[in-house]
């Protein structure tokens, strides 16, 4: 049987790809945030899942805005990096596992979850700086990945409680396929941010810091909080946050905290993290 033994969240800012791209890690700008990783890169590594089922966003590179699906699952052997417009970041092909896949998304749909196939798409940012933050630059990424992707990028986004009871579903689903896998989900995007219009450059630290005390406690609680709270209190992009519920959905209600993480600023960003590993 296929069992989730952790989950991670992560921020995406495609600065962060920039930085490890060109080499600038160790700039006084970025150094404070790349240390915070150190160490979940090694419990990364001495915990390493067969697969992660990777939460994250398409920032209209895969899905022009023609067709935005709510929930996406990606079932192709192969997953390209986007170009966004600077050229494909210099990261290795992610390999998915279109078998477990399949499975995932007939599981998933059965549940009464309407989840789009696709079959063919690239992978931008949103889940190529995750990649990067937790395993650096190796030669091919060392887990397979299954991409899941929400839109909170055209309104309206899905909820956060939808969010979260799809994490449930997803987990019926992983314990149900019938091979010995280990896997993680990880929930990405965040923390408090916003883009545009006269608000941008919004951080919001004691909402962030609360969020993340509630994703461990009180999951069930969080997941009620309507978009618009999102948006007034972590700005118009901070609303990303609702794919970490269903990271936490897709975990037992007990959790242990590996890591926590929170730092300002990444861009325009707030960086946050978590382990948490899956007490069952
Ligand atoms: C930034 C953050 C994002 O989440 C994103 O998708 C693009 C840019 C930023 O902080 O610059
Ligand atoms: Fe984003």
């Amino acid at each position: 049987m296929a069992r989730i033994t952790a989950g991670i969240a992560t921020s995406h800012v495609p600065a962060i790809g920039a930085a490890i791209d060109n080499d600038r890690t160790a700039d006084p700008y970025w150094k404070p945030l790349f240390d915070g990783y150190r160490e979940s890169r090694q419990w990364l590594s001495d915990h390493r899942p067969d697969v992660v089922i990777l939460v994250y966003n398409d920032h209209a590179s895969a899905f022009s805005l023609d067709i935005v699906p709510t929930f996406a699952v990606g079932c192709a052997e192969k997953f390209a990096p986007a170009d966004e417009g600077w050229g494909p970041r210099p990261v290795p092909v992610v390999e998915g596992h279109p078998e477990f896949a399949a499975h995932l998304v007939q599981s998933v749909i059965q549940q009464d979850f309407d989840l789009t196939i696709v079959n063919r798409m690239d992978v931008d940012h949103g889940l190529t700086v995750p990649l990067s933050l937790l395993f650096g630059q190796p030669a091919a990424w060392p887990v397979r990945v299954i991409p899941l992707a929400v839109n909170v990028v055209l309104y309206p986004p899905p909820s956060g409680r939808r969010c979260y009871q799809l994490g449930k579903a997803l987990r019926r689903a992983v314990e149900s396929f019938d091979e010995d896998l280990t896997v993680q989900v990880w929930g990405t995007g965040g923390m408090s941010h916003q883009l545009q219009g006269p608000r941008a450059g919004l951080i919001n630290q004691p909402w962030d810091n609360a969020f993340l005390d509630r994703l461990v406690e009180d999951p069930e609680a969080l997941a009620q909080v309507p978009h618009l709270e999102y948006v007034r209190e972590a700005g118009s992009e901070g609303v990303e946050l609702v794919m970490w519920l269903l990271m936490r959905g897709a975990l037992s209600h007990r959790v242990r905290t590996i890591r926590r993480f929170y730092h300002v600023p990444a861009s325009n960003t707030a960086v946050g993290h978590l382990i948490l590993e899956d007490l069952g």
